[in-house]
């Protein structure tokens, strides 16, 4: 079977949670090669069996080298295994996938292994979407893991039908909860991962000094979120990890926040044989507020 096909397939068996970007309209596999939609609006598998469902001209500012340093990061390192296994936990707690067959949605998933580490702690017959406007993000996604359904698209308006998610990730990426409540299942999750202020400040003390360190906070972020969900869990996840020389150089190429800082910033960081890092970050979980099927 070719990975158009094994993607298609898997495809198949969750047809249902796809409709038309376009028109909205339901969907079905073509002879395991496109997903096409009652107006005929078709989208094709692409060779590494991910499909690309974007409408709209989009110019990401991800590149191909940025995705590779997180996935050798996030996969590789010590640094996120605490945090998919809080998610998990999370997902344990206040999800009910004891359905027949759960999905969850990562929504601005880069190139996918937050996901895949994620859905490998929750031991569920979980269906796993990955979906990231960034083709270069979602190309190393399928071609690593191949069990997932990955989807160039927008998470402004998601090729996804309504109350088809029922846990929706999104971590460390833009949100927008009109769609998020769309596609929400009515017992379903939205799991959103916010950094703190201390997020990365190894990273942020050498590239910014004192001068353009910004005072941030979440607040703001926090309060739009509990606008629209019920908020059921609040976490706080704060820890550090020693990264070695290679390790550091990753951090600094998978990081938009080296993106404006001087070559000779950067070189400092990375002259460090090793340092210790530190992951300061929130994670919401909120429910829809009336939900129809409500919480297990
Ligand atoms: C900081 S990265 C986080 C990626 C991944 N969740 C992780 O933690 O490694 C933000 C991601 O949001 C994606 N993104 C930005 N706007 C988007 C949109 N409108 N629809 C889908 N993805 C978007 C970017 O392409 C990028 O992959
Ligand atoms: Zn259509």
């Amino acid at each position: 079977m070719t990975n158009q096909e094994k993607s298609a397939e898997i495809v198949r068996k969750n047809i249902h949670v796809f409709r038309c970007p376009l028109c909205h309209s339901p969907m079905k596999v073509n002879a395991l090669k496109s997903i096409i939609c009652l107006n005929n609006h078709t989208f094709d598998f692409a060779k590494w069996g991910y499909i690309n469902m974007m409408i709209r001209h989009s110019n990401g500012h991800y590149e191909k080298k940025l995705f590779e340093a997180r996935q050798k990061i996030i996969t590789g390192g010590e640094l996120y295994p605490l945090l998919h296994h809080k998610i998990s936990g999370i997902i344990k707690m206040h999800s009910d996938v004891s359905n027949n067959q759960p999905v969850m949605l990562d929504l601005g998933c880069g190139e996918g292994s937050h996901l895949q580490k994620i859905l490998d702690k929750c031991n569920d017959a979980i269906t796993g979407i990955g979906l990231d406007i960034s083709k270069e993000g979602i190309i190393l996604a399928a071609k690593k893991y191949k069990n997932s359904i990955w989807i160039v698209g927008d998470l402004v308006n998601t090729p996804f039908a309504d109350q088809s998610g029922h846990i929706i990730l999104n971590i460390l990426s833009p949100a927008n909860y009109m769609e998020f409540k769309r596609i929400l299942a009515p017992a379903g999750i939205v799991v959103k991962v916010v950094p703190n202020a201390n997020y990365l400040k190894e990273l942020q003390d050498v590239l910014f000094m004192n001068n353009n360190k910004k005072n941030y906070d979440n607040d703001d972020t926090v309060s739009l979120f509990k606008q629209h969900f019920e908020l059921v869990e609040y976490s706080k996840l704060s820890y550090s990890k020693e990264l070695n020389q290679t390790e550091l150089l990753n951090l600094v190429q998978m990081s938009p926040l080296a993106w404006n800082a001087s070559k000779e910033k950067i070189d400092t960081f990375m002259n460090q044989s090793s340092s210790n890092i530190t992951v300061d970050i929130d994670i919401l979980v909120g429910v829809n507020r009336h939900p129809k099927g409500g919480l297990k």
